[in-house]
Order: structure tokens, then sequence, then C-alpha cells
């Protein structure tokens, strides 16, 4: 499949590129910039061997992806979609976004977003689109170490069944990774809460914490 990365210059767009690239996904980098997207996929192109990477600004890469992963921070989200909403009708969208913010002395404190959650108005944004959300707690960290064995659950949310099975799929070719769907979109906010407390724990005990959902 075509992997696009909106906003997939940061550590976490990156850290998932690579890991597709490596399972033989082609990827393609998107930026604000047409440069800092054709200098993303090359690092993937350095740093995967074999890699197909391509780069490009956001509304170049989407056009011909089979899954549009969104990887920009909560306060880019409305703003980048209103401008995409066209360029991703019809298209499979997994949101990765974690609406959060750091504050002095607290560290990351999950955000109450006016939709409940970054899905949710996600969904609300793009009415022609299939949107799921997954990935939200996989530390770019650990992502971007490919000799570095993961171990985690991939929590995936959204209404349509097809998406989500799709992205569950995705997340089990991440050695060490296995995809979980978690439910319909008002879960998602649960998800994404998560990540503030597991960003916490690594600073707390110097680690990269990961999820692991036992009983299932
Ligand atoms: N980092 C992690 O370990 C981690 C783990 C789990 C989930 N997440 C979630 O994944 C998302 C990406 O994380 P990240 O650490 O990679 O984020 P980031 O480095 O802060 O941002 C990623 C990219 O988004 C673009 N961007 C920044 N501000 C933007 C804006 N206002 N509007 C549109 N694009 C903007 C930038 O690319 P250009 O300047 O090239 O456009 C930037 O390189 C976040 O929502 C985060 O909560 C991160």
């Amino acid at each position: 499949m075509k992997l696009a990365f909106v906003g997939g210059t940061g550590p976490e767009g990156l850290g998932l590129a690579m890991r597709f690239a490596k399972a033989g996904h082609e990827v393609a980098i998107g930026s604000r910039s047409a440069e800092r997207g054709e200098e993303g996929a090359e690092r993937i192109r350095e740093t995967v061997p074999g890699a197909v990477a391509s780069g490009g600004d956001n509304a170049s890469v989407v056009g011909d992806a089979d899954v549009v992963f969104l990887t920009f921070p909560y306060s880019g989200q409305q703003a980048t979609l209103d401008a995409l909403s066209g360029a991703l009708a019809g298209k499979l969208v997994c949101n990765v976004v974690a609406p959060l913010e750091f504050q002095q002395g607290v560290g990351a404190v999950a955000l109450n977003v006016a939709g409940s959650s970054a899905l949710q108005e996600a969904i609300a944004q793009l009415p022609d689109s299939r949107v799921v959300s997954a990935f939200q707690n996989m530390s770019a960290e650990e992502l971007q170490h490919l000799d570095h064995q993961i171990e985690a659950d991939v929590l995936v949310c959204g209404r349509d069944a097809e998406a989500k099975q799709l992205v569950i799929g995705l997340a089990n070719q991440i050695e060490g990774v296995r995809g979980i769907d978690a439910g319909g979109p008002s879960q998602s906010r649960y998800v994404e809460m998560l990540t503030s407390l597991l960003i916490n724990l690594n600073r707390k005990h110097k680690t990269q914490s990961s999820i692991r959902i036992v009983g299932l």
C-alpha cells in the first residue's frame, strides 16, 4: 500500500513511516513545506534499506495514498483538516493526534477538547472520509529505533469496521505490535488521554513505556 503522513516530518510520523517502509509499504512524507517533506523522505531512505519513500507538501502526498496518517500536533488539526478536506474525501484517514500540552512542574496534561476527542472532531470535519484513530500510545522514540523490539498494543477506534480492520492489519505488520478493535469513536478520548500518562511515566522512570491489554 501507499501510506501518506500529513505532518510526517516529526518524530511520530517518521517513526511510523520507517516501520511501515520496513514492512514493505511505500511511504510519502508530507509537510507544510515541500522541501521538508523531501528531507523527511530522504531520512526514511537512509534509515530503511530498500525503502520506497517520497516527500512533498501535505496536499500533494495524500493524492494517491491508500491510507493517510495524521501526525501533527492537535493545535494544527482544525486548520490542516479544513485545508485538506477535499483531498481527503473518500480516503481512509488514521488520526494519531493526542491532544495534550506541557505544563511546567506538571508534565504532559491531556486536553479536554470541544468534540470530546481528536477523532470525533476529525470525523465531523471530514464527513466524506473514513476516519479512525490509532497509534496515539506508540512512542516515536521506540518506532525510530528499528533494531529495538517493540512490545505494544495499538487501540483502534472508529465507526467504520472495515477501516478499523485494515489499520489493525497494518499495526500487526510492525513486529511486536498487536492491533485491537477498541470500539467506536467515543472510546478514542480515553486512548488519546493515555498518551499523557505514558509521557509522564517515561519521564519518571526514564524509559519508553507502552500499553498491553491483558484478558483479550
Ligand atoms: N512523539 C511521540 O512520541 C508521540 C507518541 C504518540 C502520539 N503522538 C502524537 O502524534 C502527533 C505527532 O507527534 P510529533 O511528536 O511527531 O509532533 P511534532 O514533531 O510536534 O509535529 C509533527 C509535524 O507536524 C507539523 N506541524 C507542526 N505544527 C503544525 C501545525 N500547527 N499545523 C500543521 N502541521 C504542523 C510539523 O511539520 P512541518 O513543519 O514539516 O509541516 C511537524 O514536524 C501529535 O499529535 C502527538 O500527540 C506523538
